[in-house]
């Protein structure tokens, strides 16, 4: 099993997050794998986006669970990180398995959290479409689908029992039990928090035959300790600097 260096968000520090321009850096630099998010709108269209909320990273302001899509497929997603960005969309669902498919870039799909009064609706809407999407995934392309959320993640496996899924766990949240949510949600992958993780988590980890991928790990000395400790993967906004580390390897 090869070591893996997921681009998080595309390369966020050359490019706008989680936009095609974005997506486009981690094709010029050769990298394999993307990570990235989905949310859904109140009118049930799914985009891909990590904030929950459009303020941060484009000209609009708005929980994106209570917005109508034509509001979010106006949005400006470029021009707060550089002028030349202007212009740039937030990607949707189907363009991003277009792109995925075209250059056959493996990615890490992250289902985010969906809040609000109609959330056990919209939740539902938003994995079933993602699944009806994986469908029309190149059978070359390989996915991770993960969440912090074990109930999206259980809605999906129901849907689509075959692929791949990975919990995330933040510092805070790895109590315990964290192997019953991996064991609920049919997880083969942890996905853990690298502030304060440890040789012996990681060898515990291993121990339960779960492949360990890291977040978010923008350190190169980090990396590379993570990696001789047997974690297969880090999630990194510096790909495009990391990538050496797995390259040829
Ligand atoms: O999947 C790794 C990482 O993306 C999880 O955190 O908040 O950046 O989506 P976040
Ligand atoms: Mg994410």
């Amino acid at each position: 099993m090869s070591k893996k260096v997921l681009a998080h968000r595309g390369i966020p520090t050359l490019a706008p997050e989680n936009t095609m321009a974005g997506f486009n850096t981690v094709i010029d630099c050769g990298i394999d794998w993307i990570e990235t998010d989905l949310s859904i709108t109140k009118d049930e269209k799914v985009f891909v986006i990590h904030d929950d909320k459009l303020d941060r990273t484009t000209n609009e302001k708005g929980s994106i669970e209570t917005l109508d899509s034509s509001l979010v497929e106006q949005a400006d997603a470029g021009s707060w990180f550089a002028e030349k960005y202007r212009g740039e969309k937030i990607p949707t669902l189907g363009q991003l398995i277009d792109f995925l498919n075209i250059h056959k870039l493996n990615a890490n799909i992250e289902l985010k959290g969906v809040v609000g009064d109609d959330a056990n609706h919209l939740a539902n809407s938003l994995v079933a479409q993602f699944a009806e999407a994986t469908d029309r995934l190149d059978p070359d392309v390989q996915l991770i689908i993960s969440s912090f959320n074990p109930i999206m993640l259980m809605k999906m496996h129901e849907l689509r029992p075959n692929l791949d899924y990975a919990v995330l766990f933040d510092v805070f949240g790895m109590g315990e039990d964290w192997n019953l949510y991996m064991q609920a949600c049919h997880a083969k992958y942890i996905h853990p928090d690298s502030r304060g993780l440890t040789e012996a988590k990681v060898k515990k980890m291993k121990d339960y035959g779960y492949q360990i991928n890291v977040w978010t790990v923008d350190d190169i000395n980090r990396a590379q300790e993570l990696f001789s400790w047997g974690v297969d993967g880090i999630f990194t906004n510096v790909a495009d600097r990391m990538q050496f580390l797995v390259k040829n390897k």
